[in-house]
């Protein structure tokens, strides 16, 4: 089974909207007729509604990098997801290892923002990953395993559909050390079993498992290679646009 591959900048806490929209104008006519591949810009709230108005007239999805799992309310510093539909967003990265580390998101956490962005009819990129103690100590599988469960709780395969994985082993997550292609592969199908097991053979023969950490312009064919790895998730190299346009391009 073919899977389109998803191409996934993750511009974390950089950029002001002038930088944003320079990229856009920049990034757009070097994959202008890149039809071969999805392309997703993962930028901060505030640049949003600058960026989704300078891809409207393009394939290039935009998303944003955290929502939270209440409608609305009383959460200082948060994003709902009406208000992320609302600036044009469609997308959404869920349970970013930069989540789960210094903002405490849980699995549970992550569950609730899962169920939350499917009713919305957001597209879910839920992050998983070990972190270096975890891969040392032989528990990379049983850590996946747990991930995947605990992100799938409650969800029918039905309303599963649109979910995309992306495994990033935190270890390598901008340090620069890009866990091998065949490393990568193998925590992929270890992530595609449980979701089998879960939600069955169709679902898991079409989800999208997208591999980030420290993915480079130099890397990016090789990793692409892999039958497993069905895109990326694109962090540093994401920011400039020539980088980023020759990652899509692999
Ligand atoms: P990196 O980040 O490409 O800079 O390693 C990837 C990510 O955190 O999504």
């Amino acid at each position: 089974m073919s899977r389109k591959k998803f191409i996934a900048a993750n511009w974390k806490m950089y950029k002001i909207p002038a930088e944003a929209k320079a990229f856009v104008d920049a990034f757009l006519p070097l994959v202008a007729g890149h039809t071969r591949d999805e392309i997703a810009l993962f930028p901060s709230p505030v640049l949003l509604p600058t960026v989704t108005a300078a891809c409207n007239a393009s394939d290039v999805a935009v998303g944003a990098q955290n929502i939270h799992f209440a409608e609305e309310g009383a959460y200082t510093g948060e994003t709902s997801v009406r208000q992320l539909i609302a600036v044009g967003g469609t997308h959404t990265l869920i349970g970013h290892s930069e989540r789960r580390q210094y903002f405490a998101e849980t699995d549970e956490i992550v569950n609730k923002k899962l169920h939350t962005a499917l009713k919305h009819g957001i597209l879910p990129v839920v992050c998983v990953g070990e972190v270096l103690a975890e891969r040392e100590a032989g528990e990379t599988e049983s850590v996946l395993k747990t991930q995947v469960t605990g992100a799938f709780v409650g969800i029918t395969p039905e309303a599963a559909a649109p979910i995309v994985i992306a495994y990033e082993p935190v270890w390598a997550i901008g340090t620069g050390k890009t866990a091998t292609p065949e490393l990568a592969a193998e925590a992929h199908a270890v992530i595609r079993k449980e979701a089998t097991e879960i939600f069955g053979e169709d679902f898991a023969s079409k989800l999208r498992i997208l591999y980030g950490g420290s993915v480079k312009p130099e890397n990016a064919s090789a990793l692409m290679a892999q039958e497993e790895i069905d895109g990326a998730l694109v962090g540093g190299a994401s920011l400039d646009a020539r980088s980023f346009a020759a990652i899509v391009k692999y």
